[in-house]
């Protein structure tokens, strides 16, 4: 057991427990996914193991319900998370190209993670800033009207932030 440390599986235990009580199978379920993630920053294999060994549910219907919901991680993620919006207003204002940038500049694809884990990058539907457009996300802070260059300065500020 390498991700599962001993404290944050009682930790999501305890709110197993909790929310337990609710009376609908799949919101629990999700729930139970959303503090696991938070927890773990992605859906460790052996945490939902024993997930599913305490709803008493087989585990590929929780990979069934977690690959629905594209906002769960299935694998480990990077310490900033970059999502791109390939929403319509965005991408008319160049998304692709801010998109290009990031890839060429991480030297990744979407839904990869750099190797001094530092990024991973994702694409995202509307990020509800269309009048900044193209947007991207980095952790929970929004940036607009970028283009190429400003894109690769803005990761550079995060690589000197983990300085
Ligand atoms: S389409 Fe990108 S923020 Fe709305």
């Amino acid at each position: 057991m390498t991700e599962a440390t001993q404290d944050k599986l009682d930790q999501l235990s305890a709110f197993m427990d909790e929310v337990s009580q609710k009376e609908y199978a799949e919101s629990y379920l999700i729930a139970v996914l959303h503090k696991a993630q938070a927890l773990y920053g992605y859906l460790p294999q052996d945490v939902m193991d024993q997930v599913a060994d305490k709803m008493q549910i087989p585990t590929a219907h929780i990979w069934g319900v977690a690959t629905f919901y594209h906002y769960f991680n299935l694998k480990p993620v990077g310490k900033n998370i970059v999502s791109v919006c390939m929403g319509t207003a965005c991408y008319v204002k160049g998304a692709d190209k801010v998109l290009e940038a990031l890839k060429r500049e991480l030297g990744i694809k979407v839904g990869e993670t750099t190797e001094d884990k530092l990024f991973t990058l994702q694409e995202a539907r509307c990020l509800g800033a269309c009048g900044i457009a193209p947007v991207i996300m980095i952790n929970d802070k929004i940036y607009g009207e970028l283009d190429a260059k400003k894109t690769v300065d803005l990761i550079n500020q995060y690589r000197k932030a983990k300085k």
